[in-house]
């Protein structure tokens, strides 16, 4: 994919605060990453934007709509010449449930600091910290 023919070479990641907490979503798989904690997400398709991306990931994975995208952090580089992106999404509807996931959580900044996450996700926890500590 050429960095001309859209944004499928990117994986997006959705920050969604409440009420001073993060929520999180525990992984099923793959063995090396299940049971820790990340930011739900997913693969952009071809020519997909990142909130368009963002807004079907999370209906999928959460049943809920979401709606803007803006970026927190780094982006993480992944295998395969993919990038890991991070973008703080507003909740329109819906009470997230874990379709996908084994299980989802709210946390707040000491917990945030305790939770098991993904290894790329940690580069953001200065962000999220900061959000969470606002
Ligand atoms: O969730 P999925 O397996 O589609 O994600 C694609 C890639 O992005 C995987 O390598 C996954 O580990 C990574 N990822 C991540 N942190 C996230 C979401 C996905 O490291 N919050």
């Amino acid at each position: 994919m050429s960095a001309t023919t859209g944004r499928s070479d990117e994986v997006v990641a959705g920050a969604i605060f409440r009420d001073g907490r993060l929520l999180l979503a525990q992984r099923v798989g793959p063995p090396e990453l299940a049971g820790l904690w990340e930011l739900p997400g997913g693969k952009a398709e071809p020519g997909e934007s990142a909130e368009a991306a963002l807004r079907r990931e999370l209906r999928e994975e959460l049943g809920v709509e979401v709606a803007g995208a803006q970026r927190v952090g780094a982006g993480v580089p992944l295998a395969g010449g993919r990038v890991l992106r991070a973008y703080r999404v507003e909740l329109v509807s819906g009470e997230p449930r874990p379709l996908e996931h084994a299980a989802l959580c709210w946390v707040d900044a000491d917990e945030l600091e305790r939770i098991d996450l993904v290894p790329n996700d940690r580069v953001w926890l200065p962000e999220l910290r900061a959000r969470l500590r606002d």
